[in-house]
């Protein structure tokens, strides 16, 4: 049975949290949200200067350069949504210590501190920005938190470009590394990417769904992912990775 939102599209801003016409533990949650998802944005951005330093294709660092600036920015709008809650970006960060170190940020994790060459670039995008739109299209636009909403129309548009990028790199890493190669990165990195939704069912998206911060379970949407990378995956020639049921998402 779908979870009925207690508050609409929009319904409340920052001043509403501020003079504490909002229950605690909307607040509570809301910030862990704010936080993963500014944490998901630096830590992308940290890949695209990371993968920087490793390409040499004039046309894809000036892209990756983009990305990374659109990253950065990104990431800065939502430390500001979190500062007007009175909550730095240190305490954010704080906050997603143990979040950090857990399957669902594995994917950025990796291409923060691991990433490197084109192959990376193209399963980074494949893994961030294609799950990133998502995540940002089909849940944070429609959040009740209007500042979040607000933030996820403009991040939403660059996401859509770089997914569009990303979709093109897949082709262009066949081409240059073979199917085989790219199928075996694929494998790779895309348990990372699935995880990348959060472990399905939980309780802290039950408080998201009731709070209108989510409108989709994190199964839904990973799943919803799976369905659009087959098809790109087809298009492409490469090999759809057959995946073990369960969380965290391995190989079967
Ligand atoms: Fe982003
Ligand atoms: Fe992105």
């Amino acid at each position: 049975m779908p979870i009925r939102r207690q508050f609409d599209e929009r319904a409340i801003e920052a001043p509403d949290i501020r003079l504490g016409r909002v229950e605690p533990q909307y607040v509570r949650v809301l910030t862990r949200l704010l936080a993963a998802h500014a944490l998901a944005e630096k830590l992308t951005a940290q890949g695209y200067q990371r993968v920087l330093s490793t390409i040499d294709d004039p046309e894809l660092r000036a892209t990756a350069e983009k990305n990374l600036e659109e990253e950065n920015r990104h990431a800065a709008l939502v430390y500001r949504i979190l500062s007007e809650l009175g909550v730095s970006e240190t305490a954010a960060d704080r906050m997603m210590i143990t979040a950090r170190r857990s399957p669902s940020f594995d994917a950025p994790r990796y291409f923060a501190e691991q990433a490197a060459g084109e192959l990376d670039l193209a399963m980074a995008s494949v893994s961030l920005d294609m799950t990133g739109l998502i995540m940002i299209g089909v849940n944070y636009k429609e959040s009740s938190y209007a500042p979040h909403c607000r933030a996820a129309e403009i991040i939403l548009e660059e996401e859509a470009e770089h997914d569009m990028f990303g979709a093109a790199e897949l082709g262009a890493a066949v081409r240059r590394f073979g199917t085989e190669a790219v199928d075996r990165s694929l494998r790779e990195w895309l348990p990372r990417a699935v995880n990348f939704f959060g472990p399905p069912g939980s309780g802290f998206t039950y408080d998201c769904l009731r709070f209108g911060l989510k409108s989709k379970d994190n199964q839904e949407l990973a799943e919803l992912f799976l369905v659009m990378l087959e098809k790109r995956l087809t298009k492409t020639g490469l090999q759809m990775p057959a995946l073990a049921p369960g969380y965290p998402c391995a190989l079967a």
